[in-house]
């Protein structure tokens, strides 16, 4: 059985990478994206952070390197080491480490980011969130980007496919834009907004203390 990791290495290096859900299908992965530089709707989502910000699941650091190019200090963290050595390789910071393991500054960071479907990391939200909270500031925000409202709230059991190659299968979790408010009380944090920008939906959470 295959690592995540290293089926994800492979589509990060070139190879078209598959997500398939069990008991469903499966959809490419937009790793084209993930490598491109931020887009306009990011650099309007990355506007409303303060710094200094700690992207969650950066992988190769598109929006960690929008925000360095903006002036605002930020840092990556990934649990990927191909991921790692690309957003390094581009001349931004990131923390090879699992966003639930031992990072610097914790409770120091302005913003933590949980953007492109990294509201799925762990495939359990409330832990992930109040993991997030703790590494803010008083009055800190998560801004994380969620699925549309209506479209529900729940856990898949997902595995990544390149070319003939299928790794282990692995929890990744869904939120919807109007389930968001009950996971962030749970994890400690308010909903301060939740908005649209071109069809893709996004939260700030605040941490109030
Ligand atoms: C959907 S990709 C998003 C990449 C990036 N945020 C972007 O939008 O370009 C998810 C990323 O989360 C990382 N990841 C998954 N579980 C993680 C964990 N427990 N700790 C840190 N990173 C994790 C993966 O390695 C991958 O790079």
């Amino acid at each position: 059985v295959t690592d995540p990791l290293a089926v994800y290495a492979a589509g990060l290096h070139g190879a078209p990478l598959r997500a398939r859900v069990a008991g469903g299908g499966t959809a490419p992965l937009p790793t084209a994206r993930w490598l491109a530089a931020a887009d306009p709707v990011d650099r309007r989502v990355l506007a409303r952070a303060a710094g200094p910000v700690l992207d969650l699941g950066c992988g190769p650091g598109r929006h960690v390197r929008a925000l360095a190019r903006a002036g605002v200090p930020a840092v990556g963290v990934d649990l990927s080491p191909a991921a790692v050595a690309l957003v390094r390789a581009a001349g931004a910071p990131a923390i090879h480490a699992s966003v639930f393991g031992r990072l610097p500054g914790a409770g120091t960071w302005g913003t933590a980011l949980l953007l492109d479907g990294n509201i799925g990391i762990g495939g359990r939200p409330v832990p992930l969130l109040r993991r997030a909270a703790r590494l803010l500031r008083a009055g800190g925000h998560v801004l994380c980007e969620l699925d549309p409202p209506g479209s529900g709230c729940g856990v898949d059991s997902i595995r990544l496919e390149a070319g003939d190659t299928a790794s282990a299968w692995f929890p990744w979790a869904r939120v919807a834009a109007d389930g968001v408010g009950e996971l962030a009380a749970a994890a400690g944090l308010c909903v301060a907004s939740v908005w649209a920008d071109e069809g893709r939906w996004f939260a700030l959470l605040w941490r109030a203390a």
